[in-house]
Order: structure tokens, then sequence, then C-alpha cells
């Protein structure tokens, strides 16, 4: 993305931070004893999926014309 100017690259390096921040906490809450429900973690990567990936992924194929 660096190397072809992708205008949004900060935004989404930065989208991309949130989720390993997000997703170090499971194992994290866990650890400490905590539960995490199979429904908020299949709600966390369906979210992921149709907000980021279906979303902001695609618009960096779009601007680069992969998959058209
Ligand atoms: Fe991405």
């Amino acid at each position: 993305m660096s190397e072809h100017g992708y205008e949004s690259l900060a935004e989404h390096a930065e989208q991309h931070r949130l989720l390993t921040s997000q997703v170090v906490e499971f194992p994290k809450k866990i650890h400490d004893g905590g539960a995490v429900s199979n429904a908020s973690l299949m709600l966390f990567l369906r979210t992921w999926l149709t907000d980021h990936i279906m979303q902001h992924d695609q618009k960096y194929a779009r601007a680069f014309s992969i998959g058209t």
C-alpha cells in the first residue's frame, strides 16, 4: 500500500492495529479467569468481516483495480 501510494494507508493501518489490540484481549481475558462467549467472539469476527474486509479492504482493491 505504501509502495503504491494508497491514500488511506494510515487509516487502514490504524484499523489493523486496533484489530490486533482487540484480538490479544481475548486470551488475556480467559487467562485472567474471564469468560469469552462464542457469541461475543462470533460477533467480533463477523463485524470485522463485514466492516473491514467487505468495505475497507475492498476500497483498496478498487483503488488498485484488484479483482475487477
Ligand atoms: Fe485490511
